[in-house]
């Protein structure tokens, strides 16, 4: 009895590591901008970013992808990081038609909040920045980002919290990005003038090289090209019903987000946007 017990149990706890083993960088990834600067850890499982003078790097998924989640855990530059930016995002790359979603880690001065940034591009349309200084250090730890994206919203996501919303108001003639298949980007490289306080803040060449670090790398979507008619299967889980409206628990740590932690807000911006942008007043 006890043997048998054993055997199913070890057989249960193979095929649970099967299914939980993390995927590789290179199942989804190439690297994109320059090699020496991107290195591979645990068997490929990991990565570290690094952005010194002569260069930073940046990688992209091998398919583009029609709907889905992407998520990855990162663990952000370390001590000073003003002046540098690690990008997150996916985009149709399609130029003046593009759709994009961006989050966008602003590094700053040791003991100073990381802002996250992120934007919307709909149709070739962006500027819809929104802005949230994190509840925690995302340089002491890896935390999980993702974004995700179905026919109803798109979502990003930090360690499961809902810090954005961006609803399909296609009914209200706002355009929401659904016909493009999206590529998965991320890079690490310098923008000292304009990512810390405004530009004000320069990068500190003496503590480079910087690092981030990377893994846990999951894209579950509609490859381009892939499966015919996948993008409009209602089967896909992302389209499921638990996926259509953010639930209870969410709706209160996305209020709580916005209300605690959110700095800036294109939608709160009358010198920008005198006129309310109408994606602003859809609610979640
Ligand atoms: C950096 O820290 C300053 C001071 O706390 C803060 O105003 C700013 O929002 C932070 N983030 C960036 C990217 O400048
Ligand atoms: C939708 O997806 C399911 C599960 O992957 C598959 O079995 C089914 O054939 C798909 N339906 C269509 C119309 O493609």
């Amino acid at each position: 009895m006890a043997t048998v017990l054993c055997v199913i149990l070890y057989v249960l706890a193979l095929l649970c590591s099967v299914i939980a083993r993390p995927a590789t960088f290179l199942q989804y990834f190439r690297i994109a901008w320059s090699d020496s600067h991107i290195r591979q850890t645990e068997e490929g499982k990991a990565i570290q970013l690094l952005l010194d003078q002569t260069s930073g790097c940046g990688f992209a998924s091998k398919y583009k992808y029609l709907f889905g989640r992407v998520s990855m855990k990162i663990k952000l530059i370390q001590g000073d990081s003003a002046g540098t930016v690690t990008a997150f995002y996916m985009n149709s790359d399609t130029d003046t038609i593009r759709d994009e979603l961006d989050f966008e880690f602003l590094g700053n001065r040791t003991g100073q909040p990381y802002t996250v940034q992120t934007n919307v591009y709909a149709h070739g349309k962006g500027d819809r920045e929104q802005r949230i200084n994190l509840w925690f250090d995302p340089s002491l730890e890896f935390h999980t980002y993702s974004i995700m994206w179905n026919h109803r919203h798109v979502v990003f996501y930090v360690d499961e919290v809902p810090i954005r919303v961006y609803k399909n108001n296609e009914a209200k003639g706002i355009p929401y990005p659904k016909f493009q298949p999206m590529g998965v980007y991320s890079t690490l490289w310098e923008a000292d003038d304009w990512a810390t306080r405004g530009g004000l803040e320069k990068i500190d060449w003496s503590k480079a090289p910087f690092y981030a670090y990377y893994k846990d790398f999951d894209i579950e979507g509609c490859p381009v090209p892939g499966p015919t008619n996948c993008a409009s299967n209602t089967t896909n889980w992302w389209e499921g019903a638990a996926y259509q409206d953010l639930s209870p628990a969410e709706a209160r740590r996305y209020r709580w987000v916005r209300s605690n932690h959110m700095i800036y807000d294109y939608c709160a911006d009358k010198s920008r946007y005198p006129v309310t942008p109408p994606e602003c007043m859809a609610g979640i």
